[in-house]
């Protein structure tokens, strides 16, 4: 093993986060500690903290050769950055160690399992995706000597050795241990493939827990998998989507099936499907259970087709969602910003019962990192749009539209000062209870993401207004009431140093 890759790595991120202040990252959104972060990986939880794992390249803003950044949190929101996990040293992950995730053992170790990634041959420009394991003690990781554990030969005939990532581990009540990996089989329909292990280190293929039909995109990336509230869930990220109405939109998407699972024959039967978030910018997402029960989700706040829209000179790029509780209501897929943030919350500003039926904004009602409950109701019955302006600063701003008769929620980043290419309108269809709409928006300097109707329709998007535009009007058509709660959240400065235990990283010599 070429050891050198991950000592210089470590040694590069140490000193490359010194160039990026508070300040030009987001307050409460998780970001790349230097350089590049795409996928969410290895969100698990070890030794009493949560951990959070992510593709990395430290050298550069953009994609690269894939390391595993690394962060530990007691709470989800504060995170202490620690050193890089893996770096792609050797033979078998030489082209990246790419998405995957993490448990922890009976012993105590923690246990990631990731796609390596490798040139076929010497002759071939094709990458072969085989699963491989590390080894760790919640900070220092050693990759297992029988690497890969799952080779490109234990593929079920017919299906891609050149798409079959992303495995997600999971710890099942008798002490064995689930692997879900995402492929593709060669008419490039997407499938997830469940294999078993007994012990977490030697696997043997089950069966196809999923498969797509044809229906939802091409590869399925990144499955999820877990009971919720009676229900099966699997969470997959597609790529190459075709719009379906307002429910899907082109290209990569996120989607939810939901359903009943075998455990005798390892098969998912799928009783019905939405997406997971209507917004542009959310992908990729994995979860974690808390020792608490809850089932939290986390995704990369970020699109595959937008990478270029950043802001010029930026030193990091790539931000994670607010870690998201799940439910299942009626059926649906719900979420809720996690309760801890409610403990970063400061200066509440509250106004009830506010009507209008011009454009106007709130005494008080103001910030760029903000977290605001919004119900609206028509009074006379006569309402047909409201609207509310967000980082204003009197030129720029992002808007949340809602079309009372058709139903439709629009998150829009038209007026966000952003670039040609960034120009983009996210649309949802609401099934909205009764004649009011309830909206909790979490705004912060780089994102927004909206939270609708109790949680079912959740929009996420990434904004590059500069982050002194903190202004909010809202706007009707009609006379709208208007409840409104806002808070500030302030996260930095909050001391999240673990001390002893994590404190004063220093890297090996
Ligand atoms: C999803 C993805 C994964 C892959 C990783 C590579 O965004 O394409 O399928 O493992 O990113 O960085």
């Amino acid at each position: 093993m070429d050891n050198s890759l991950l000592e210089k790595a470590k040694l590069y991120e140490l000193e490359a986060e010194k160039k990026i202040s508070d300040i030009e990252r987001p307050e409460l959104h998780f970001s790349a500690r230097t350089g590049w972060m795409n996928d969410p990986n290895g969100f698990s939880f070890c030794h009493g903290k949560y951990h959070l794992f992510y593709q990395y390249y430290p050298y550069d803003t953009h994609w690269g050769p894939m390391h595993w950044g690394h962060a530990a949190s007691s709470d989800l929101i504060c995170w202490e950055y620690l050193p890089v996990a893996l770096a792609p040293d050797m033979v078998y992950d030489c082209e990246g160690c790419f998405s995957g995730s993490a448990v922890e053992l009976q012993d105590g170790r923690h246990l990631i399992m990731y796609t390596a990634v490798s040139r076929e041959n010497d002759k071939s420009d094709n990458n072969v995706q085989q699963q491989c394991l590390a080894i760790g003690d919640g900070v220092r990781y050693e990759k297992y000597e029988n690497n890969p554990v799952i080779k490109s030969t234990d593929v079920p005939e017919d299906f891609s050795i050149y798409d079959f990532r992303d495995p997600k581990l999971i710890k099942v009540a008798d002490g064995s241990y689930l692997s879900l990996i995402g492929s593709m089989k060669a008419d490039r329909d997407g499938q997830v493939l469940l294999y078993t292990s007994k012990d977490g280190f030697c696997w043997s293929f089950k069966s196809i827990l999923a498969t797509n039909g044809h229906r939802f995109g091409t590869m399925w990336e990144c499955p999820d998998f877990f009971e919720l509230d009676g229900k099966w869930v699997l969470l997959i990220s597609p790529t190459e989507m075709q719009a379906s109405d307002m429910e899907y939109p082109n290209g990569h998407g996120t989607l939810c099936l939901m359903g009943e699972y075998d455990a005798i024959t390892g098969k998912f039967t799928e009783e019905s499907d939405q997406a997971v978030d209507y917004g542009i910018d959310f992908y990729a997402m994995q979860t974690v259970k808390a020792p608490d029960g809850r089932q939290i989700m986390i995704g990369w706040l970020q699109n595959w087709d937008t990478l270029n829209i950043r802001p010029d000179g930026c030193k990091w790029f790539g931000q994670m969602s607010i870690p998201r509780e799940l439910s299942v209501v009626n059926g649906r897929l719900c979420q809720s910003p996690i309760r801890e943030l409610l403990n970063y919350r400061q200066n509440e500003v509250r106004h009830e019962g506010v009507i209008s039926d011009e454009e106007l904004s709130i005494r008080g009602i103001e910030g760029r990192v903000i977290d605001m409950t919004i119900n609206v109701s028509s009074v006379e019955n006569d309402l047909s749009f409201f609207d509310v302006k967000l980082a204003c600063d009197g030129h720029f701003y992002t808007e949340l539209k809602y079309d009372f008769a058709e139903s439709i929620l629009k998150l829009s980043r038209m007026h966000s000062g952003i670039g040609i290419a960034g120009l983009h309108e996210s649309c949802c269809k609401v099934d909205r209870d009764g004649e009011s709409i309830d909206f909790r928006i979490i705004l912060d300097r780089y994102s927004v993401e909206v939270f609708a109707c109790g949680g079912r329709y959740v929009l996420s998007m990434a904004i590059w207004t500069e982050p002194t535009a903190g202004g909010i009007s809202f706007a009707a058509k009609g006379k709208a009431n208007i409840d409104v709660v806002k808070y500030d959240i302030v996260s930095h400065g909050v001391d999240c140093d673990f001390g002893d235990e994590y404190g004063n990283i220093q890297c090996e010599e």
